[in-house]
Parts: structure tokens; sequence; C-alpha cells
């Protein structure tokens, strides 16, 4: 069974496919770029208008099958931008209609992390998910992946690209604020936000501007204490869901989880309880396609053929999911 997956959430439109073993055929992507970060829905929503046809059609092509071939389509039903998740409800259910094939609507975070699980062979682990948006900490507990913590503001991966382009390093920021911590020497003290399992960047980032103003510290330093801090707050609060659920795996998906030193600080974290880190590829760390297909096949019980009653949740939370398929 080949299933053809959709994602539309925000910046990126993208398409995967995959089969019923974990085979992937195809992973093809279009992001909506802009020079100074952020989103205005009405252009991503337009990206995504401009890139569907060519980003399925590049897919299929990649997977060498010919639109017969697939068994089942599924597309990122939330959480999002209502005017993003609409384009990809629209290509997916045209789609579907067309070939006369079911569908299903499948949650993003949970795509992350059942991707994760896939390319990694991690049978049960806690997910941390850093993006741009997002910051959560989510763990399967009683038939549903619990979020454990999470941000109360903003996603770390926007915290750093807003820091990032005030002191005019341009976006994406957290590539940029990676390679400049490399160079930072001192530890500059930082607030550090945990409140229980949540975590905040807002009063950190208000923090990073006045001492940046302020003229008194280098950049490199900065930077080096932006990650070494909110890093530091990542794993806490990963490792305590960890202890909490009893579970010794944790994987990564997100877009800040290519960054090397999240990835090394959650090592040793990992190493000092006996426990595993698992990073996926980066191709799936950043949002896509290929992660929608495969929850689609874990979810191919619940598509219908009943192509008019399917609609988009733009507010749906990880844990309103039933998880029926483990
Ligand atoms: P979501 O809808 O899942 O929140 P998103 O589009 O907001 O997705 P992603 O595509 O998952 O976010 O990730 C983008 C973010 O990842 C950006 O904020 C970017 O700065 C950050 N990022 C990318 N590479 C790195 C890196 N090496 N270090 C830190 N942050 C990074
Ligand atoms: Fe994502």
């Amino acid at each position: 069974m080949n299933c053809l997956g959709i994602e539309s959430t925000a910046h990126t439109f993208g398409c995967g496919i995959i089969d019923d073993k974990g085979r992937i055929l195809a992973n093809v992507t279009d992001a909506y770029k802009t020079e100074k970060g952020g989103i205005h829905p009405t252009e991503a929503k337009q990206h995504h208008e401009n890139a569907k046809d060519k980003v399925v059609e590049d897919a299929l092509k990649a997977a060498n099958l010919k639109p017969e071939d697939i068994d089942l389509i599924s597309f990122s039903q939330g959480p999002g931008l209502a005017p993003c998740l609409l384009v990809g409800l629209k290509k997916s259910t045209e789609l579907a209609k067309k070939l006369n094939i079911p569908i299903v609507g499948v949650n993003h975070c949970i795509a992350h992390l059942e991707i994760g699980k896939l390319l990694t062979k991690a049978k049960d682990p806690v997910l941390l998910y850093p993006s741009g948006a997002n910051t959560q900490v989510i763990a399967y507990d009683g038939g549903k992946y619990r979020v454990f913590g999470e941000t109360l503001d903003q996603g770390v991966g926007n915290f750093i690209d807003a820091f990032a382009r005030y002191i005019g390093l341009g976006f994406p920021g957290g590539p940029k604020i990676e390679k400049l911590a490399l160079q930072g020497k001192n530890y500059i003290e930082l607030p550090y936000v945990v409140k229980g399992m949540d975590v905040s960047f807002s009063g950190i980032l208000t923090n990073l501007k006045q001492k940046y103003d302020s003229k008194k510290y280098n950049t490199e330093d900065l930077a080096f204490s932006l990650q070494e801090t909110v890093f530091a707050m990542l794993v806490e609060v990963s490792e305590r869901a960890m202890a909490h659920c009893n579970k010794n795996e944790l994987v990564i998906g997100g877009g800040v989880g290519c960054n090397k030193r999240l990835r090394e600080m959650c090592t040793i974290m990992c190493n000092e309880r006996n426990g595993r880190f698992y990073a996926p590829p980066n191709e799936v760390m950043v949002d896509n396609g290929l992660m929608i297909s495969w929850l689609g096949i874990l979810q191919r019980k619940q598509a219908t053929t009943n192509y008019n009653s399917l609609d988009i949740k733009p507010y749906e939370r990880t844990d309103d999911v039933e998880v029926k398929w483990r």
C-alpha cells in the first residue's frame, strides 16, 4: 500500500510518499521564504497555491509512480494557519476523489513523533519538538500522546530568530546563532525560565536585547549564552518527562533539532540516565510531507471516502487525538 501525504500547515508545502512497510519513496518540499522571517498567512497560502501541483508531480516522479499507484491520501489537518491548511485539504481531496481512494487527516505534531520513531527505531520515546512556532515535550500515556511541557509564549525557533533579527543576522537565525555561538567563550548569566514542566522565552529575549544594547558584552558570548541557557531548559523538561513516564528514549523533531549543541546536550543527559538519544535526518526535522504520509499509513483504518466530511483543525492539540494505531 502506498500513501501520499500532503503538508501545508505553515511555510512549507510538502508531498511525501511511503509504503506500508515504511519504505520511503519520495519527499519533496517547497518552502515560502521571507527576507526577515515571520509569516504572512495570505502570502504563504499564495505560495502553496502556486507550488502544490508541481510538488505533487515531482514527488510522483521521484517515486517513479503513476497517480494510479497511490492507494491512500493523507493530509496535515492541524495545528496550523487556516488559509494554508485549506490549500492542503483542497489538493488532497481533489486527488483522492479523482483516484477514488480513501483519505485521512492527521495531526502535524504527532507526525513529527511517528516519523522520528520509524527512522530511528526508537520504540516508546519522549519527543522533544522544538520548532519555529512550537515547543513541546510529548509522550504516549493512556491512549494519547500527552503534552508534558511546552512553551508558555513563543516557540524556541521564533525566539532565536527574533534575537538574530534584532542583531542584524537575517532569517532564519537558528543556523547563524549556532555558528556565532561556536566563537563564544564566556557564559553570561541570563534568566532561566522553567515553570513546572513549561518554558518561556519572552523575558529572556528582552534581557538579551538589553544586554546587546548596553554594548558591554560581545555578540559571540551572547549567542553562546543564549544556546546554553535555553537548550538547558529544554533538556531539563525532557529529562523530567522521561523520569515521570519511566521512558528511556528521547527523539528530537522540529527545526531547532538541527542544532548540534542541542543534540550534544540531549546525548549527555540521556547517557547519564542510561537512556538513548535519537535524531532522525534533518530532512524530516523540518516540516515535510513524508511524516504526513507515514502517519496516514498508521491511521489508514480511519480513512474515509466521504470526501465532504473532511475539514481542517487549525487549533487541534496533540492530546485531542485518540491514538488508535498503537
Ligand atoms: P512548525 O509549524 O512545526 O512550528 P516551523 O516552520 O515554524 O514549523 P520548522 O520548519 O520546524 O519550524 O523550523 C524552523 C526553525 O528552526 C526556525 O526558527 C530556524 O531558525 C530553526 N533552525 C533551523 N536550523 C537551526 C539550527 N541549526 N539551530 C537552531 N535553530 C535552527
Ligand atoms: Fe513542524
